[in-house]
């Protein structure tokens, strides 16, 4: 291979880390209750299909939680599971959408909902790039050794008209406490 393609491929290498990855100050503040969700475009099930989230949950309530990563044990077992079991429930007390978001691809998502029975019960939204994970202030690096790559730490929070009225972040970033269905419907 000549010096310039491996030139090229750095430089590439150099970019798409930039973006996936960079993470800066000025976002990285974290969400309280009271704020607007940031706008970010997520992806549900493919590439193709963006979900922008401060457009689908302008208005109504929404709850959203976020995970480490698809398929690990502990959001496999016991976080994703208590949503889908809990979602009749939370419908009959007024949530419009139920939403599980990861820093992962949508691909790996679809597979984690279909493996997991998620249809039609809680959407599986590919925060890819982490965007949205660091806009909210809520990026969890301590597990890039393990997941490759920083993640989202585990949280909850319901969305009311665009805005978070309530959330619940685990305060060691991947714990399965106050970020479980259990806990943060109780009381909605
Ligand atoms: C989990 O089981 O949820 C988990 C595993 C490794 C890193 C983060 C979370």
């Amino acid at each position: 291979m000549s010096v310039t393609c491996l030139r090229v491929r750095a430089v590439c290498r150099a970019v798409n880390y930039g973006r996936c990855f960079s993470r800066t100050s000025a976002v990285n503040t974290s969400a309280k209750v009271g704020d607007s969700l940031p706008s970010v475009d997520l992806f549900e099930n493919d590439p193709g299909t963006k979900v922008n989230t401060a457009e689908a949950f302008a208005s109504g309530k929404h709850i959203i939680f976020g995970v480490p990563g698809a398929f690990t044990p502990g959001c496999s077992k016991t976080h994703l599971p208590g949503y889908t079991e809990d979602f009749s429930k939370l419908e009959a007390k007024g949530v419009k959408s139920v939403n599980c978001v990861s820093v992962n691809d949508p691909f790996v998502m679809q597979a984690w909902g279909e493996n997991q029975g998620a249809a039609g019960k809680v959407r599986m939204l590919a925060d890819t790039c982490g965007a949205f994970t660091s806009q909210l202030g809520l990026d969890l690096p301590a597990v890039k050794d393990v997941l490759g790559n920083v993640r989202c730490k585990r949280f909850a929070m319901v969305v009311n008209d665009g805005k978070i009225e309530k959330l619940n972040v685990e305060p060691d970033g991947t714990g399965l406490t106050c970020s479980l269905s259990t806990s943060l419907c109780d009381g909605l």
